[in-house]
């Protein structure tokens, strides 16, 4: 394993105990007495640290606030942490702008706090995945400051630069439409060398050029940097946005204009490129030179579930092992057809990958609210808990999620932070909403995210009961449900990794599925994602599923009770049941 820096007496033991770490907390498959790879029915918790907790009472959280956690999302039952990024940065994009791969920044803690993080994270049982920022650094990260200095200096072409257009008055112009997914032109000018830069982003991000080979290695060593100290792999942030057309073609527009004022366009020339999976395949080849199968996730926004077949690497799966589905979670409404539809796609088209369900983060309006009528989100953020859970998926949950957390949008413009919140106003309010303080308590107004007043959004103000202590003694919260529904996932072998079979798959409002373990054994769920009661035959006999009787694992409302196989089960208006085929 290459060590491509040097590195203090201390810094070695924390190295050797991160090394032992991945050796003692990731058996290899075999030993574990199951043939699966850990990340394959994993339940992988984002953590966006600024919000999760703040140890030092700057109002901002940090890397020890989530090391005093790590008790908490043990007993939550999760295989793994992915945290957004804590590197060095000028924060203008909330971290996702890098001034250096290789550090923390101070706002978030040192280097020896983040070995202590994956130290004790692995006496937790805990995984720890980075997010790593490919497409884009900072404008401030010295490789940019020094391209923008010169055209003949070497990381000039770390970056994509264009002369650009000159109009019949001699202005100069941008060399096509394209433009920045956080409003404005793409192309930002610079008059030191008398060109444009692109930036699928804020133009404080400036794109890598990973035509150069350069790009590549000195990314690539930025990931060896961190898998060197021991973490369980990478989320790859905008990975399909890597690279863009060579001939800087137009993009054709589509009609009418987004939130930021800029016209609709057609993504073609500057998303998902196939130059990106030659990329992708050599960085897995990268990452599975470590012990302990390091993963690979990926940030993979796409049009169709067909779309991320490619992104496992087709039938080589020589690519990432978890693209993200978005279209399953994040793109969709409360409605069992297309859940029904989008799982079977999942199920089918996916050449054997195994999918990654997601219904919140840390860029879009939470769940609680995308889903949530106004009068049943509890009883509908169960439903997307024993969907996300119980299906075939590996299941990405985010901070707050477990909670039933809401989103809260600012309600004027001077209190965003989010800088897409600003230019885009009132349209586009920004992500401040889902990135609101995790509430973990009612001890402090702070819901005892920080001491400190001023946290850098302010605190949800149903804080005193939606939060983590309260629901903890709550048998019936939301945060219960979670817990027991991984527990159940993790203990029942026809929850873990059993075939999916769709029932009842006429029914408009009731989605109804079974799992069916290798032995044969099964679980049958049953959704009512409508506000009406619903009696719904399930015809277990005739798709196949065998067993007499229904004993429930899970219910909500409670009152749904056991019943035979063949019988009808009646559910209440945003019911749901998970029971076992006996
Ligand atoms: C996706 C990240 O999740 C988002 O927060 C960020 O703004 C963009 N990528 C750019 O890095």
């Amino acid at each position: 394993m290459p060590m491509a820096w040097k590195h203090s007496a201390a810094l070695q033991c924390a190295l050797a105990a991160a090394l032992l770490y991945v050796g003692s907390y990731a058996p290899a498959a075999e030993a574990r007495g199951h043939a699966d790879p850990w990340w394959q029915h994993a339940v992988i918790y984002e953590i966006y640290p600024r919000s999760f907790q703040d140890s030092n009472g700057d109002g901002i959280g940090d890397l020890n606030g989530i090391t005093q956690r790590l008790t908490y999302l043990q007993e939550l039952g999760v295989d793994a942490i992915w945290i957004a990024p804590f590197y060095p940065s000028p924060q203008v994009d909330f971290g996702y702008d890098i001034s250096d791969y290789r550090g923390v920044d101070p706002r978030y803690g040192t280097l020896a706090d983040f070995d202590r993080l994956l130290a004790q994270a692995g006496q937790h049982h805990i995984r720890v995945i980075l997010d790593m920022v490919l497409n884009h650094t900072s404008d401030k990260h010295p490789w940019f400051i020094e391209a923008a200095s010169s055209r003949t200096v070497g990381k000039h072409d770390f970056y994509c630069w264009s002369d650009g257009k000159v109009d019949a008055a001699g202005k100069h112009l941008p060399p096509n439409n394209w433009v920045s997914l956080f409003g404005g032109s793409a192309w930002q000018w610079v008059p030191a060398v008398g060109q444009y830069y692109y930036h699928k982003f804020y133009r404080q991000q400036p794109d890598l050029n990973w035509r150069n080979p350069a790009v590549e290695q000195a990314m690539f060593g930025a990931m060896r940097f961190w898998l060197d100290r021991g973490v369980a792999g990478f989320r790859l942030d905008a990975i399909t946005t890597l690279f863009e057309d060579e001939q800087l073609r137009d993009e054709p527009a589509l009609g009418g204009t987004n939130a930021q004022g800029d016209p609709n366009l057609s993504n073609i020339y500057t998303d998902n490129l196939p130059q990106v999976h030659d990329v992708i395949r050599r960085m897995r080849g990268m990452v599975d030179g470590y012990p302990g199968e390091r993963l690979l996730i990926g940030e993979t926004y796409l049009k169709t579930t067909a779309d991320i077949a490619p992104w496992y690497g087709g039938a080589r799966h020589d690519e990432l092992q978890l693209p993200m589905d978005t279209l399953f979670g994040l793109g969709a409404k409360l409605d069992a057809a297309t859940f029904r539809r989008r799982m079977t796609e999942a199920d089918t088209l996916l050449g054997g990958g195994q999918p990654l369900f997601v219904f919140d983060n840390h860029d879009n309006i939470r769940s609680w609210d995308r889903f949530g009528d106004g009068v049943h989100n509890a009883a509908i953020a169960k439903i997307i808990a024993a969907l996300l859970l119980t299906s075939r998926s590996a299941a990405l949950l985010y901070q707050g999620e477990e909670i039933g957390q809401p989103t809260t949008t600012p309600k004027r413009v001077q209190d965003v932070r989010d800088p897409i919140g600003i230019t885009g106003w009132p349209k586009e309010k920004g992500r401040d909403g889902e990135r609101t303080p995790m509430q973990w308590d009612d001890a402090n107004a702070q819901a005892g995210f920080s001491s400190n007043p001023h946290t850098w959004l302010p605190v949800q103000a149903n804080y005193r009961t939606v939060n983590v202590r309260t629901e903890l003694a709550d048998p019936g919260s939301i945060l219960n449900w979670h817990r027991r529904l991984i527990a159940l996932r993790r203990s029942n072998a026809a929850l873990r990794d059993g075939r999916l079979v769709m029932l009842d798959p006429g029914n408009a409002s009731v989605l109804s599925y079974a799992r069916v373990a290798a032995d044969g054994t099964a679980v049958v769920v049953a959704l009512n994602m409508s506000a009406v009661t619903h009696k719904v035959t399930l015809g277990l006999k005739a798709a196949g599923v065998s067993g007499s009787r229904l004993t429930t694992l899970m219910a909500n409302p409670a009152g749904i009770t056991d019943t035979g196989a063949d019988h009808d089960v009646t559910l209440p208006p945003f019911a749901a049941w998970v029971a076992q085929v006996r």
